[in-house]
């Protein structure tokens, strides 16, 4: 049995409410900050106000381990270990911003007793600055690797750990290790510069990889091959594996374009051009702009014409909205002069103010009713189910463009549709 430690958690946005609750999940009392006050009294109600599964379910379990507040002074009451898990949205120039994170270094001591342990992506080199500012706070680089939408499970059950620190640091990285023993024996113990670049070359290799399948996807649609196909073929090399492989409308969310970007200008400060990352994100912009030529192929003109969309968030079992292909799609379409009609399960209420003149409409059906063509753009399950014989029949014309490759695209053309995935041949009643 592990010994209980009482972890301090400073930002409880995503990972940090996800760290915070797993933690207590483990066993650890915690204590997390969120300068966002009504964040914190909605935590002590009981009451996530982001959408992941799980995760209010433990809060819930574990409220009794775990204390929110707005202040510093008792988070470092009682507390070692302080994981930074504040937000480095990307700035003006595309550098990751660290005014959150220097915010928080500012206000600790360097008493000996207390360590930062950084889990908020930074760029390589951040480490070390904290370091020169700040050199008798020990300092661990602890990168988080968890998913939205399954972020409880990966955060218990990581492919590995990393943990990054410098001479002075080690009795740190130790507590830090015996926290995360219970979870992996696939420890990575490293120094924080490496432990920095394995987070960002992590993600951007990810990134690359779904621009690669993308890119290959557009040729597939030139030779008539069938992108799902390749990928399959692919993905049994167990050098490239399967993962990761899925074309569709391009990488969205709060980190692949972030953190590819923040690479590439972290490279481009220091005088070096990463080209291949360069095109990796111009890849996936050109992505998101696809599917009106692949309306237009079967609509002519999209002026006045209705098209409804089918998911809005980034990405299944999640709200955020974070660079979605969704935004740029609807103004996309609205730009050609459609009108946009749109169905998602879970980020409605809010989707008015990020997507202007789209309307909202309650079920995927009412989104449907009467439109030209209609766009899956998330690959909610609940989309696999729907009843697509209705659906033809209250759509002026059915036609389905699917963004993920995620739907039965037999069902779809026995119900009577035009089916367009994204790399793979167009489908429809005619053509078989
Ligand atoms: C990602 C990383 O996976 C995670 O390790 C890191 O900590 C944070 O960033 P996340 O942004 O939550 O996680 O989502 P992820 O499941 O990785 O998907 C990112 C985007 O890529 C989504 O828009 C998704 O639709 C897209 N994607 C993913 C594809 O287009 N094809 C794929 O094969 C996989």
């Amino acid at each position: 049995m592990s010994e209980k430690e009482t972890v301090g958690v400073v930002g409880v946005g995503w990972v940090g409410l996800v760290t915070a609750v797993c933690f207590a999940e483990l066993g650890h009392k915690v204590v997390a900050l969120d300068i966002i006050e009504e964040k914190v009294s909605a935590l002590r109600r009981g009451e996530v106000t982001i959408h992941e599964p799980e995760l209010p379910k433990l809060l819930r379990k574990n409220a009794e381990r775990l204390e929110f507040t707005t202040s510093m002074d008792e988070v470092l009451d009682g507390t070692r270990l302080l994981f930074c898990c504040v937000d480095t949205p990307p700035t003006y120039s595309g550098d990751a911003d660290l005014s959150r994170v220097r915010a928080v270094v500012d206000r600790l001591p360097e008493d000996g007793h207390h360590a930062l342990v950084m889990k908020s992506t930074v760029p390589s080199g951040t480490g070390a600055a904290i370091r020169r500012d700040k050199p008798d706070l020990p300092y661990v680089s602890c990168p988080e690797f968890l998913k939205e939408g399954s972020a409880i499970d990966d955060f218990m059950h990581p492919d590995r750990v990393v943990i990054g620190a410098d001479e002075g640091s080690e009795w740190a990285a130790d507590a830090v290790a015996r926290l995360y023993a219970p979870l992996s024996d696939a420890t990575v113990r490293t120094d924080v510069a490496s432990a920095e670049m394995i987070k960002l070359a992590s993600n951007a290799f990810l990134a690359t990889k779904i621009s690669f399948i993308n890119e290959i996807a557009n040729v597939c649609e030139e030779v008539g091959a069938d992108v799902t196909e390749v990928a399959r073929g692919m993905g049994m090399d167990d050098r490239i594996g399967p993962k990761f492989l899925n074309a569709g409308l391009g990488f969205g969310g709060s980190c692949f374009p972030k953190d590819t970007q923040a690479l590439k200008m972290l490279a481009g400060n220091i005088g070096y051009h990463f080209q291949l990352l360069s095109s990796v994100i111009e890849v996936n912009e050109l992505q998101k702009r696809r599917v009106t030529s692949k309306l237009s192929k079967h609509l002519g003109s999209l002026d006045g014409k209705r098209v409804a969309l089918l998911g809005l968030a980034f990405k299944p079992d999640t709200d955020d909205m974070r660079e979605a292909s969704s935004l740029v799609l609807a103004a996309r379409l609205q730009g050609e002069g459609a009108e946009v009609t749109a169905f998602d399960p879970v980020v409605a209420a809010r989707a008015g103010e990020l997507l202007p003149g789209v309307q909202m409409r309650p079920s995927a059906m009412e989104a449907l009713d009467g439109a030209d063509a209609a766009v899956l753009v998330t690959e909610w399950p609940e989309f696999a189910d729907l009843d697509w014989s209705e659906a033809a029949t209250r759509m002026k014309t059915p036609l389905m463009v699917d963004g993920r490759n995620f739907l039965d695209d037999d069902a779809l053309v026995a119900a009577g549709f035009a089916y367009e995935g994204i790399g793979r041949p167009p489908r429809s009643a005619n053509s078989g």
